[in-house]
């Protein structure tokens, strides 16, 4: 049998005779940036956010840099998040003129750990009263900001962070490039901080036939500002308050998220129900998987396991026809790209224990049961053999 690990014909299948009309529409009519389909799809994802402003925009790259330098962030600060993700986050800090700071995650979700952002501003950071800043002694950067990544489709534990960070007055901005749909006691993965960031790339729950991003606010002011960073700084055409960027929602894409918005509810309670089939047929020792808090409920965007000897089991999967990824093979601080930070191995050892251990399995809504029993099966027979 052969189990790829998305598989997004698939769905296109499922969704073709309506997104096709759309988009030959779209190009017979040369609406090809802004117009109806990025109102709409901004209307419909802050109703699905419950937000009362989205901002399209190209990427989900674009959506973090975009949110940061509206919340202000900018060079000589500092924005902590985690080492576990994907490097799209820290671009966005630095490329702000800004610096990354990494606490660890959690053990059991993988996510951002409460406790490691009070320890970090508890042991670190001092708040001088005269200017009102609160310092990273070690870096002597001011720092200003947190981003919490809402890790393979899992909010992360959002009261406990933001209950650390309303100490110090901190902007917080989820990084939910992965949770489109996840909820945190019933609140929208996106609706919580300052600014909700996502990803529209294909492969995402909810993805473009292309590149895509959006930011999700309640914040008025935030989200005119964002709206001008994406179009060259401009509220009206050649009048630029600012330099900005070209960082817009494309009409195409915001037609084919449409059409897909409307399922998504339904996809991710599939890749819930896949989820749970996984969960049943691999609990057997040898195997951990990131669990999901009481206080969440995943968007499942990666199922995520993990196990000893982690490449072996790679290629014995591979060699039964069934690709897996890794997310995220070295953590962030060890990468080249900061060496510069002078981040150690050490640092932050629950990171770095699941980068080596960590797999993501086959999860998309059109997962068979018929498949998930090979992709189980064939991981308890590695197991046992050990
Ligand atoms: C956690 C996380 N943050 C940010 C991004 C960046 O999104 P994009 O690829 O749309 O720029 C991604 C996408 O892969 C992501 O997974």
């Amino acid at each position: 049998m052969n189990v790829p690990f998305l598989d997004l014909k698939a769905q296109y299948r499922q969704i073709e005779s309506e997104v096709v009309p759309l988009v030959t529409e779209a190009m017979a009519e040369g609406a090809f940036i802004g117009g109806d389909h990025v109102t709409g799809f901004e209307k419909e994802f802050a109703e699905f956010c419950n937000t009362d402003y989205c901002i399209g925009v190209n990427s989900g790259t674009d959506a973090l840099r975009f949110a940061l330098m509206a919340a202000g962030i900018g060079p000589g600060d500092e924005v902590i998040t985690v080492p576990n993700t994907f490097i799209a986050t820290t671009e966005a800090i630095s490329q702000v003129g800004a610096t990354p700071a990494f606490v660890d995650i959690d053990p059991n979700t993988c996510n951002m750990d409460p406790e490691k952002v009070s320890a970090f501003l508890e042991q670190n950071c001092k708040f001088n009263q005269s200017t009102n800043q609160l310092i990273n002694q070690s870096t002597n950067r001011q720092v200003r900001a947190l981003i919490p990544v809402h890790l393979y489709g899992q909010p992360a534990d959002m009261d406990a962070i933001q209950g650390v960070t309303q100490k110090y007055d901190l902007a917080v901005i989820e990084d939910a490039c992965q949770a489109h749909g996840a909820r945190y006691k019933d609140k929208a993965a996106g609706s919580m901080a300052a600014a909700g960031c996502f990803s529209f790339y294909p492969g995402k729950n909810l993805g473009a036939y292309g590149e895509g991003g959006a930011v999700v606010t309640q914040d008025e002011k935030m989200a005119a500002e964002i709206r001008m960073i994406r179009d060259h700084g401009q509220n009206k055409k050649y009048f630029h308050t600012m330099e900005g960027y070209n960082g817009r929602l494309d009409a195409i894409q915001a037609a084919v998220l449409r059409v897909k918005l409307k399922r998504l509810a339904d996809w991710n309670r599939s890749r819930n129900d896949n989820a749970a089939y996984y969960n049943e047929l691999l609990d057997v020792p040898g195997i951990e998987f990131a669990k999901v808090a009481d206080h969440a409920e995943s968007a499942y965007h990666l199922y995520v396991i993990m196990v000893d000897d982690r490449d072996a089991l790679q290629k014995f999967l591979e060699d039964k026809g069934i690709a897996t990824g890794l997310h995220y093979p070295l953590p962030l601080h060890l990468q080249k790209a900061y060496e510069h930070l002078g981040y150690k191995e050490g640092d932050f050892p629950v990171t770095e224990r699941a980068a080596k251990l960590l797999l993501s399995l086959p999860m998309y809504p059109e997962l068979t049961r018929e498949q998930i029993k090979y992709v189980a099966d064939s991981i308890r027979e590695f197991v046992s053999k050990k």
